[in-house]
């Protein structure tokens, strides 16, 4: 950068933190804490060599080499624009808020909690190197001396909430978070960060991913500092009063819905018809899972960076049928317009009847073990096929399994559907109580997936409850689990992805 460039830059940091902030009466604030680890440069130095450069660089620019396998990516630290913080907006963080941050990593990105690896020294010592790669010199003149005072949030009433929804559509929130919450709004495909990324709204019903944390208070803090260096402001000068930005941090909390994550994915029994309509109030009455998605990065082309990171699915049973409705967020609904693929999600299962060890291999199968591919696409719905293997997809007729998807605001749901009864060869019977293994492929349009460019999960099990407790059932079946090397490797990998994400 130029010394021109970066004086300019200064200039224009130095307003947005500005003086008249500090004054503003709409802020509390309160003093910084001391910082409690003096500097040790080599300590940081080696420290930052050993766990930090692969991703932020040797000289902090964001640019290592795992940078471009990464979104959102890593963060070049030479302007000193940072997220998460307790200061005004444009202010630098504190010692504190770099520490939490490198403590318990940024959910929902790659950037890991370090409290699992590093010593609470080693932890300081990386504060202090990782304010050395500033080119601006800023954390000399203006480090923070105030901080926002966030106090306690008031009581969550309904009365709260409904003021919340009121400011959410008066202050536009939904033009880029979208309508209901989901990262979905008009502008969300837009946005760009200040180093010229495109940068996604937050989908606000998966809050578990907040990087500045989810809790009321936590998503107060965050409108009111500000995320530096991205299109999301502070809000203090647009929603003054404090109350109504609790109010809209209320609201915000109410969109979101708990994780649930687990192995067995239950189809509950119905005495009637199953509901065909994916909306229907019988479907969200039943429990959920979700499934978390890595990119396919065993067989070439490899995909490191898929559009979606998990799926979540229901399942129904009747006398006759078994549906499965399986549900997914997606700024974008993409029919294969504007050169750009088709959104589609496949469900995978073994073409034959197998025990637990004997499962396909996780990648669509092979020769010795086919799997049955059910596959819906925005575009032109329902294809099935039967694989051998990631380059060996042979089409099928449908034969009585069917599919039903639409998009709303946001979201996709998708059921599938077929007789419990196996009625043709390559594929699976469902009895109550019988785990069968199943597996899940999506593939976001809007990212130039298609093919094996894709997301996918490893295997898991549909089982149709059966009216005694299934438990019984589950721990001799999962104790052969884990038979595939790949797939223990790539459940490893998952595994590691989450860990981060908590
Ligand atoms: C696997 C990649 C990866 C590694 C390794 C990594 N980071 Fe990060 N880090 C990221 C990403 C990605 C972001 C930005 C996320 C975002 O913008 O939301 C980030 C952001 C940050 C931020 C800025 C937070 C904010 O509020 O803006 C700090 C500070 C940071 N990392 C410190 C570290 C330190 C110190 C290490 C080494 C101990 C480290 N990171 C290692 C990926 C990584
Ligand atoms: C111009 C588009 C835009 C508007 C308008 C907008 N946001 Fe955002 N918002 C974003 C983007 C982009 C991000 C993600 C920033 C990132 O990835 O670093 C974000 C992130 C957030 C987060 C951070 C969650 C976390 O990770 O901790 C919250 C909370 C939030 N927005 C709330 C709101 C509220 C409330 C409003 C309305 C008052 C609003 N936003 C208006 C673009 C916008």
């Amino acid at each position: 950068m130029t010394s021109i460039s970066r004086a300019l830059l200064a200039l224009a940091l130095a307003s947005a933190a500005g003086a008249p902030r500090a004054a503003d009466p709409n802020l509390k604030t309160e003093p910084v804490k001391a910082t409690p680890v003096t500097e040790d440069s080599s300590a940081g130095k080696a420290l930052y060599a050993r766990y930090c450069t692969q991703c932020h660089g040797d000289e902090g620019k964001g640019d290592g080499p795992a940078a471009d396998f990464v979104y959102p990516r890593p963060r070049d630290f030479t302007l000193a624009l940072y997220k998460v913080r307790s200061t005004p907006s444009g202010q630098l963080p504190t010692d504190h808020d770099l520490f939490n941050v490198i403590s318990e990593g940024l959910p929902g990105t790659s950037m890991p909690a370090w409290n699992k690896y590093l010593s609470e020294n080693e932890r300081w010592q990386l504060v202090h190197y990782v304010k050395t790669f500033d080119t601006l010199g800023l954390f000399k003149d203006e480090a923070p001396k105030q901080r926002i005072a966030v106090g306690s949030p008031p009581q969550m009433t309904p009365e709260l909430i409904v003021r919340g929804k009121e400011l959410y559509r008066s202050k536009k929130c939904w033009e880029c978070h979208g309508k209901d919450g989901r990262g979905d709004g008009e502008k969300a495909d837009t946005q760009k960060d200040d180093w010229g990324f495109p940068i996604r709204p937050v989908n606000f019903t998966k809050s578990w991913r907040f990087r500045a944390g989810d809790r009321v208070e936590d998503i107060y803090r965050t409108f009111t500092t500000g995320f530096n260096g991205t299109p999301m402001p502070s809000f203090v000068d647009a929603i003054p009063a404090a109350e109504d930005r609790w109010a809209l941090a209320a609201f915000v909390k109410s969109l979101s819905r708990p994780q649930k994550t687990g192995q067995v994915l239950r189809a509950r029994a119905v005495e009637t018809e199953i509901p065909s309509d994916p909306w229907a109030r019988q479907w969200e009455e039943i429990d959920y899972l979700d499934f978390p998605l890595a990119g396919q990065i065993i067989v070439k082309p490899r995909w490191f960076k898929p559009g979606h990171d998990v799926i979540t699915a229901r399942a129904l049973y009747s006398a006759q049928e078994v549906a499965i409705l399986l549900e997914w967020d997606d700024g974008t609904h993409n029919r294969g317009e504007r050169g750009k693929p088709a959104d589609q999600v496949a469900l995978q299962f073994p073409a034959e009847k197998v025990t637990a060890d004997e499962k396909p291999y996780f990648i669509l199968g092979n020769a010795k073990r086919p799997v049955d591919y059910w596959f819906w696409n925005a575009a032109d719905g329902l294809r099935r096929f039967t694989a051998e293997g990631a380059q060996k997809l042979a089409p099928r007729d449908a034969g009585s399994l069917s599919a039903k998807g639409e998009y709303r605001d946001g979201q996709y749901r998708v059921i599938l559907r077929r007789p419990r009864k196996a009625a043709s060869e390559h594929e699976v019977e469902f009895e109550p109580g019988r785990f069968v293994p199943v597996a899940f492929h999506l593939w976001d349009g809007e990212q130039g997936e298609e093919g094996l460019k894709m997301a996918i999960s490893s295997w898991y099990y549909l089982l149709l409850e059966p009216p005694v407790p299934s438990t019984v059932y589950l721990w001799p079946l999962l104790a052969g689990c884990f038979a595939f090397g790949g797939e223990l490797w790539f459940m490893r990998r998952l595994r590691r992805r989450r860990e981060v994400r908590v």
